[in-house]
């Protein structure tokens, strides 16, 4: 059964390859996120002078872990990542964070975004001209999803809870059509679906592309960011090294479909979900409010493959923000340098933004649980990088005053060499059971998916498989319309 609707509307689709001619675009395929050498010279020429988070067509081609680091003209690399030492983090074990700040809009929900809107759009299904793309979020996707529509010459709508930082706000009303901010904070995620129904009843020529339930999220990362993983772990494992697992956030439990690749791969390894203690929602059907922007919670998402996922940690907020703190002020900077830190890690810890450190948190206390050693390697996902928090650490800074060497110190202790293995579970198959039941109350009671395909999520043998070959047809559809188009 096809996951990812691919049915093509022949007229809709003429009206989309007209409007796709007209602007110049050329729609990269899968293939060529994986691995820009595909990518023609004569975009890779053009891209020499194009901003990486310019409004331009052609930074469709940078939606990718392999952009060079640089902010204007830059070509591809390897994968970006980083690799944290035992000093900062504790555990014997290397822990390895894949780096989202060098996508356009600094996160990489613009590939999520790609992976729910050019589906839809090289069927036919989704019209450019005429429809507005909505994007409801906690935050970056619809900040993704905005700047793949400006790409694309589509309207659009972010949807996002009012209390996300200002960053966001203020980058995407240059961006998007319309920004409507839902009452709440991150894990007031039932708003901004009830929002998607008001906007479905209004009237509007709208398509909604829920990151929580649309395949396309999950696609992307299986194929995109599971490949760049894999390839970060040819090149960083020695002979005695073992992958051991990834650790993502599911905010719409798009990151963590990497994890489904990587265990394809690596059999032995394992999948953890980690979540903000404040909403411990996987850890204990709990519910919050909590400031690890873009993880949301409250819910399940429908895209999240429960049945493979192997151990649920929730982090405390105040870790994250103390941390934030430690990674980003003078004092904190010094401190971790005088405890053995590496300076040129240190001065990279600004790529880790909330939901990074995070992620980060969540890697040691795997790696802590499994007794690991140094020869095993955890991976986990910067999402996004300070870059987007600035107001948050001046906000801080106002509120508690200046970040001194003794905050340094006991942060360092308390939630990095103290980090323990509390407030996590390794699920057991009912474990398993118990949080994909969850999904029965968000998704078949109140967002109109079926009894049956909870069932079928759960009992297929092949359900998620579906999803994942789906990648070869999209990229023959982007393929098709690139040629129909004749740029
Ligand atoms: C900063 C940040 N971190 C983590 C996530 C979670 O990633 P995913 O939605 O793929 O689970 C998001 C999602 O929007 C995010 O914006």
């Amino acid at each position: 059964m096809t996951r990812i609707n691919l049915d093509v509307q022949p007229d809709r689709r003429q009206r989309a390859i007209r409007r796709v001619r007209d602007r110049n675009i050329i729609i990269p395929t899968f293939a060529q996120m994986k691995n820009p050498e595909l990518i023609p010279n004569i975009v890779k020429e053009k891209l020499r002078n194009v901003g990486l988070w310019d409004v331009n067509p052609l930074n469709l081609f940078r939606i990718t872990w392999k952009n060079e680091q640089v902010s204007h003209g830059g070509g591809f690399g390897g994968v970006n990542f980083i690799e944290l030492p035992s000093s900062l983090t504790g555990t014997p074990a290397r822990v390895i964070g894949l780096i989202g700040k060098w996508f356009p809009t600094g996160a990489h929900k613009v590939g999520a975004a790609f992976g729910c809107l050019v589906p839809r759009l090289v069927t036919g299904q989704f019209e450019p001209s005429t429809q507005k793309a909505v994007w409801p979020s906690t935050g970056n996707f619809c900040r993704g999803g905005a700047y793949d529509s400006a790409l694309l010459g589509c309207e659009s709508i972010a949807i996002l809870p009012e209390g996300m930082s200002r960053e966001r706000f203020d980058w995407l009303s240059k961006i998007a059509g319309e920004v409507i901010a839902t009452p709440g904070s991150e894990s007031n995620v039932k708003e901004i679906f009830d929002k998607c129904w008001e906007l479905r009843a209004s009237g509007q020529d709208l398509m909604i592309f829920n990151q929580f339930e649309e395949f396309g999220n999950y696609l992307w990362h299986y194929e995109v960011t599971g490949h760049a993983m894999e390839e970060v772990l040819r090149k960083v494992m020695g002979p005695r090294d073992e992958y051991r697992g990834t650790v993502s956030a599911t905010g719409s439990a798009g990151t963590i479909a990497s994890g489904d690749y990587l265990k394809q791969v690596f059999p032995s390894s394992k999948i953890a979900a980690s979540e903000a203690l404040q909403c411990p929602t996987l850890l204990e059907n709990g519910f919050g409010a909590h400031r690890i922007e873009g993880i949301g919670d409250k819910h399940v998402p429908w895209i999240h493959n429960v049945k493979n996922t192997d151990m649920v940690v929730a982090i405390d907020d105040n870790a994250v923000v103390s941390l934030a703190r430690l990674f980003n002020e003078p004092a904190g900077l010094g401190y971790l340098v005088r405890q053995g830190v590496p300076e040129d890690v240190a001065s990279r810890l600004n790529l880790l933004g909330f939901s990074g450190i995070s992620n980060v948190l969540s890697a040691i206390k795997m790696a802590k649980y499994y007794e690991m050693g140094e020869h095993d390697i955890v991976l986990t996902i910067l999402t996004d990088s300070m870059e987007l928090y600035g107001s948050r650490l001046h906000e801080m800074h106002e509120e508690y005053g200046e970040y001194t060497e003794l905050d340094a110190a006991a942060h360092y202790a308390q939630y990095l060499q103290g980090a323990s293995t509390d407030n996590l579970i390794e699920l057991t198959y009912a474990d398993r059971r118990r949080v994909h039941n969850l999904k029965y109350f968000t998704w078949v009671e109140q967002q109109g998916r079926t009894y049956e395909e909870i069932l079928a999520q759960w009992h297929e043998r092949d359900y998620w498989k579906d999803v994942q070959k789906q990648v070869a047809e999209i990229d023959a559809a982007i393929i098709e319309l690139n040629e129909a188009v004749g740029l």
